[in-house]
């Protein structure tokens, strides 16, 4: 079907005007009008005004070529055809629809910030809620190709929206001095070891990714356990009074152990698992779509920490071969990536993984033991803890990489009621 852009003017038909096609009953808002449709058309008299604003905004833009015009309008034209097939539903699935969304008021407040963006009308921001850009911050930290595959707009008004982000974010330098300011107030959480938690520099911190690595039974499943209910404390006491989000990749999430816990810390503990939001990821895919899931919950639900216990389980156990190793590496790169940007989006956020140790054959003096998903793991966690088991209840905790703690070992213990010294 030909397109205005390829008519004679002679017509009198103008782009950019509304027109009602009687031949296929709809309304077209977007001015585009196709050759085979001409006879059908009828003007409606609106101003230009009138057009939803979300089209005027990119007509009006300046395209460097028509190449670049039929671009956005087909994306327009794909946008407001959802729009019109929604419009045609039953008036009542509407209204049930309208009602169901009730964001809180925190992220009420981001949507609001998002929909004040050039070119973001009803459409548009529906497209970005649903794929979880519901901030500024999260559209201006993701990659385009990653907000374009997941919320289906356009190259263009991706990179513009990212541009408008950045702009309204005043993302760019600023000084050490800044930097420093912003780190010497770094909210962490306490592990309930003062030993381990002098060896993470005052506990683990908000804004990175810590990892603990190990092999079975040496406490990665315990600490994280505990993470989730210190994470509810007071400052005082050494929380940061936000909820948790676990996502379980083996099975092994015990409430018990953490009412065990909260007991241990005269807690009420129906209330301390109420704060426990909880996932089982049932294989990769649904690992990496429950991150992406998280976006959204993160403000929501007031969490201040995601665990993922353990990181790479699943992709262990399901790319098998040399074949599928690249592959591998770049799905969990990716999947690492994500939860880096969370800490990004929300700075007051701490990210604790599990990741399990691989015997490295070649390996004739020393530990032969490493984490497993090599590079990609070791430079995608800020912080990587070792740990080994010691006597009895004890274990050893060993800080293997951190940009700012110096390497060294701290003994903690695993008891009824948790982690302790
Ligand atoms: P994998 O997931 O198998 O790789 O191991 P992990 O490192 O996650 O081990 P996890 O954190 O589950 O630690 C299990 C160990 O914690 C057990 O072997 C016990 O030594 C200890 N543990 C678990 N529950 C209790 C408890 O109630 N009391 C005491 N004293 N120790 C416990
Ligand atoms: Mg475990």
């Amino acid at each position: 079907m030909a397109k205005a852009t390829e008519i004679e003017d002679d017509n009198g038909f103008k782009m950019g005007e509304p027109y009602f096609c009687k031949e296929c009953k709809r309304n077209h808002t977007k001015g585009k009008i196709y050759k085979d449709h001409i006879e059908f058309a009828e003007f409606e008299n609106k101003t230009k005004d009138e057009v939803d604003s979300d089209n005027i905004e990119l007509i009006n833009d300046d395209f460097e070529d028509e190449a670049e015009l039929i671009e956005a309008f087909n994306e327009i034209e794909a946008e407001t055809d959802d729009f019109e097939v929604e419009e045609q539903l039953d008036a009542e699935i509407i209204m049930d629809k309208e009602e169901n969304i009730n964001y809180g008021e925190s992220i009420q407040e981001s949507i609001n910030a998002v929909k004040k963006l050039p070119g973001v009308g009803e459409a548009t921001l529906n497209k970005l809620i649903k794929a979880g850009f519901s901030s500024l911050e999260s559209i201006a930290f993701t990659p385009p190709s990653i907000i374009q595959e997941e919320s289906g707009l356009g190259d263009k008004t991706t990179s513009k929206l990212i541009k408008a982000s950045m702009e309204q974010l005043n993302i760019g330098f600023k000084s050490a001095e800044d930097v420093w300011e912003h780190r010497k107030n770094i909210a962490r959480i306490t592990t309930a070891s003062q030993e381990l938690d002098d060896l993470l520099g005052g506990g683990v911190e908000t804004g990175s990714v810590i990892e603990f690595f190990g092999e079975f039974r040496t406490g990665k499943t315990q600490i994280m356990h505990q993470l989730c209910v210190n994470v509810q404390l007071s400052e005082e006491k050494g929380g940061i009074e936000g909820k948790a989000l676990y996502i379980d990749t083996e099975g092994t999430f015990r409430p018990e152990r953490i009412i065990q816990m909260a007991e241990g810390l005269d807690l009420d503990h129906k209330k301390v698992l109420k704060n426990i939001v909880f996932g089982r990821a049932y294989n990769s895919d649904h690992q990496i779509l429950l991150i992406k899931e998280a976006t959204n919950l993160i403000k929501e639900q007031n969490i201040k920490l995601i665990v993922v216990d353990s990181l790479i389980g699943h992709f262990r156990s399901e790319y098998i071969g040399r074949g599928t190793l690249a592959n591998r590496q770049q799905t969990i790169n990716s999947h690492l990536h994500d939860l880096l940007r969370l800490c990004d989006i929300y700075p007051n956020l701490a990210i604790a993984v599990t990741n399990q140790v691989q015997s490295k054959p070649d390996v004739f003096y020393g530990n032969p033991l490493q984490a497993a998903g090599g590079n990609v793991v070791a430079h995608g966690s800020t912080i990587r803890i070792y740990l080994r088991k010691g006597k009895g209840e004890q274990r050893i905790a060993k800080v293997v990489d951190a940009p700012h703690l110096p390497e060294g070992e701290a003994i903690f213990s695993i008891t009824e009621n948790g982690i302790s010294d």
